[in-house]
């Protein structure tokens, strides 16, 4: 740990035109922070309401549309977010994508878009947000998107459990690296949020409620995610840093 006094004043977040991801830039707003929201092309229309939403609260709003999976697009949101809110103190690399299939039976090129997502995606979002704050000098915070998945495999999800290992992985090692500049880096391990993502799946036969045996009670919202990232944000947490942190309402203990 370092003695960089951390006073965050501007976020990306990528994934951020619904579900977990809009609901982080809303409370990251509520905070006090600019931020800037990054989704794909087909979600331009939800990405700038909520770029609305933040400038409502008082706070500045940038779109970028780029996708994660592309380290040209990844440095263009940094670039765009330091030129337009003068600096970078926290990433959140929320964007990541869903996928069920059996080992015998899954395509590689289903595996493979997972993985540019959830794997590529995030660690292109950590390592040019990490150059942006070692720049700076400032300290920063660098939040990704693990799962429940990311601590415990579940059958018929294996493209994405193990994209979720990987990110709990890749979070230690970059925590490592980067405590000496006053970086945290940390990641939510969310358990079944309701979210667009999840909802086509959540009844029925065979359902990921069924696979994951999930009762209702344990079914959570994006605030519950978000108000985990905002705490992680903030300068009092700087003695947390290499965790994934499930948020499952008790479904599952490290
Ligand atoms: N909802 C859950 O129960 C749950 C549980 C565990 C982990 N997670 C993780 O939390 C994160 C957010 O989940 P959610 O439920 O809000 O999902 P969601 O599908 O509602 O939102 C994800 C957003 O990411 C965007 N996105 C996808 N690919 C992108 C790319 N290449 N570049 C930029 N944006 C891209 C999508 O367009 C979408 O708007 C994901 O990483 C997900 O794996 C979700």
């Amino acid at each position: 740990m370092t003695s960089i006094k951390f006073a965050p004043q501007t976020a990306i977040v990528t994934g951020a035109a619904r579900g977990i991801g809009r609901s982080i830039a809303l409370r990251l707003a509520d905070d006090g922070l600019d931020v800037t929201v990054n989704d794909i092309e087909n979600k331009l229309e939800a990405l700038n309401a909520v770029a609305d939403e933040i400038r409502s609260k008082g706070r500045k709003a940038l779109v970028v549309i780029a996708d994660c999976t592309q380290e040209s697009e990844v440095q263009h949101i940094v670039d765009e977010t330091v030129k337009e809110l003068g600096r970078l103190d926290v990433m959140v690399a929320n964007a990541g994508i869903g996928g069920a299939g059996s080992i015998l039976k899954l395509p590689l090129a289903d595996w493979e878009k997972v993985w540019a997502v959830n794997v590529r995606g995030v660690f292109l979002c950590y390592q040019i947000a990490a150059r942006q704050m070692v720049k700076q000098g400032n300290g920063g915070r660098i939040i990704g998107a693990s799962s429940v998945l990311g601590k415990k495999g579940n059958a018929l999800l294996g493209a994405y459990s193990s994209s979720k290992f990987a990110v709990r992985g890749l979070t230690q090692c970059a925590a490592l690296e980067l405590g000496e500049h006053g970086i945290t880096v940390n990641a939510y391990a969310p358990g079944i949020i309701q979210t667009d993502l999840i909802g086509p799946v959540l009844s029925g036969p065979g359902s990921l409620r069924d696979l994951m045996k999930i009762p209702d009670a344990t079914l959570g919202q994006p605030e519950n995610i978000a108000s985990i990232v905002s705490y992680l944000v903030k300068p009092e947490a700087h003695f947390i840093t290499g965790q994934s942190i499930i948020v499952d309402g008790g479904v599952q203990f490290d």
